[in-house]
């Protein structure tokens, strides 16, 4: 496997060669050292981990956290007090990576005041080659940096930085093993985030995730089962199935499966009392998946169904492999099945060769969804994608524009959508103390909104009825009943 690294393996005669046993061996070395500088410093050692991007980084990073503790690193919620800080990064658009550069000059000037700090970075930005020549050159400070394929051997790389004095790089360029049963800390006790697949194949022209995170591969539904139940077994009663493109899921498995067999599967585990998941492609999402939605008691009532562009000829460019009528006629079919669904989506504003005529094709799909919300995004030139050669990139000033006018359309349709539910009442799932004010609970609908409600700690993790009194755009105040 082609690698930029400083670094071997040969070194450590007596771990464990198989996975996880390799790791757990790592995390009692990186135990040790770490007892070590506790000594020194008389007070424990802290850390901090930093998440940008996606549903699937969130994940990540709760691994990251449990291979932390385990290894007697506490958690310390502000960065610049953290002994050990690691950022895992997103790419997918260019100001991602801007704000890590930033950040990590500050941090730099942190760790000159604390002997004991590490600063590591992993994810999707080190995917990137030119981003790594610029840590080893700019960034000198950094002690650990390691990509998405390998994240599984963190435990490994913090215990080769341990043990050396330089800094430390390993990053894969793909990946075909996926790492079961490490250690994992949850954010919340209630609510989990469920890999189900690693990885992309669509490369849609734009899209910079195929080349960072690797090809295609689904876990065995068995192993995904396997840790729902221990989940529930947990307290959990909310999972997310994760992936970049969870309607493939199962495809290249040795004995294939569906994702909608697979949900029916997820279905049956008592204790789970909703099912999440995320992305759907448009293009894969089968009949079967629908039908098993509309039946489902426990499919929560969303979809988020990236759209993109509105425009058939934006798509094809794109390599979105459906037209504007395709997508329409899907959301027809969704609508028909599960009646009360919410949509929500991502819109790219400004992809290369847009015109105004594209972009009304855009606004139009807006207008005939009628999306709960949608994420709108700049188009953002991402090296070695092919739609950063294209011609005709749009001018920036024209974009601002576009996307100004699309905000305000998708905002006034999106606080239209959300007051229908007033006055009705609804199973909440209690999920947190209000930041604003502690007499309230901030508690989620099936349909992903938001409504605060007066309450206490206790009913956190609970679902609950709630009466959705006021509407306030694009959340509710409420009362439980
Ligand atoms: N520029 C702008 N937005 C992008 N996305 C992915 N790549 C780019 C890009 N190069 C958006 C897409 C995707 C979401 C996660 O990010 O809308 O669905
Ligand atoms: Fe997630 Fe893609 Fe960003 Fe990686 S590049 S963190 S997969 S959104």
């Amino acid at each position: 496997m082609e690698r930029n690294r400083l670094y071997t393996e040969s070194v450590y005669p007596t771990a464990p060669t198989e996975e996880p046993e390799r790791q757990y061996y790592f995390i009692d070395r990186a135990r040790k050292h770490l007892e070590e500088q506790k000594k020194e410093a008389g007070r424990p050692l802290t850390f901090c981990v930093t998440t940008f991007g996606c549903q699937m980084n969130a994940r990540d990073s709760e691994k990251l956290s449990g291979i932390l503790e385990q290894i007697g690193y506490v958690q310390e919620l502000e960065e610049e007090k953290a002994d050990f800080v690691i950022y895992n990064t997103c790419t997918v658009r260019e100001n991602a990576n801007l704000r890590v550069y930033g950040r990590l000059g500050q941090l730099g000037r942190a760790k000159k005041k604390n002997p004991h700090m590490m600063i590591a970075l992993c994810g999707c930005m080190m995917q990137e080659a030119q981003v790594v020549e610029k840590l080893k050159k700019s960034y000198g400070f950094v002690d650990l940096i390691f990509g998405t394929h390998n994240i599984y051997k963190f435990a490994e790389l913090l215990n080769t930085r341990m043990e050396s004095g330089g800094m430390v790089i390993d990053i894969w360029q793909d990946t075909d093993k996926i790492v079961e049963d490490l250690p994992v800390e949850r954010k919340y006790p209630f609510k989990s985030g469920v890999n189900i697949m690693f990885g992309c194949n669509n490369f849609c022209s734009y899209c910079i995730v195929p080349y960072v995170r690797g090809r295609e591969r689904s876990r065995e539904p068995e192993a995904i089962l396997g840790e729902i139940r221990r989940l529930a077994a947990d307290g959990v009663v909310e999972v997310m199935l994760l992936g970049q493109n969870v309607n493939s899921y199962g495809k290249t498995l040795e004995r294939p499966v569906t994702f909608a067999a697979l949900l029916r599967e997820v279905e049956k585990i008592d204790g789970i009392e909703r099912i999440r998941f995320m992305t759907s492609h448009p293009k894969d999402l089968s009949d079967e998946l629908i039908s098993v939605m509309g039946s489902s008691k426990k499919i929560c009532r969303h979809l988020h169904l990236p759209v993109q562009s509105g425009s058939s000829r934006i798509l094809e460019k794109m390599n979105r492999r459906y037209t504007k009528e395709q997508y329409l006629e899907l959301v027809g079919k969704i609508r028909k099945a599960v009646p009360d669904i919410s949509l929500t989506t991502d819109i790219i504003v400004g992809f290369p060769g847009e015109t105004e005529e594209d972009f009304q094709e855009t606004l139009d799909v807006v207008r005939k969804v009628r999306y709960d919300s949608a994420f709108t995004f700049i188009y953002s030139k991402r090296s070695g994608t092919p739609a950063a050669a294209m011609e005709d990139q749009v001018e920036p000033a024209v974009v601002k524009e576009r996307f100004n006018r699309l905000l305000k359309e998708v905002q006034e349709i999106a606080a239209q959508t959300c007051a229908v539910h007033q006055g009705t009442v609804q199973t909440v799932l209690a999920e947190s103390v209000n930041e604003h004010d502690p007499s309230l609970i901030t508690g989620r609908l099936s349909n992903n909104l938001l409504v605060h409600f007066p309450g206490d700690s206790s009913m956190i993790g609970r679902l609950l009825p709630v009466e959705l009194k006021e509407c306030r755009g694009f959340y509710y105040l409420g009362e439980r009943v």
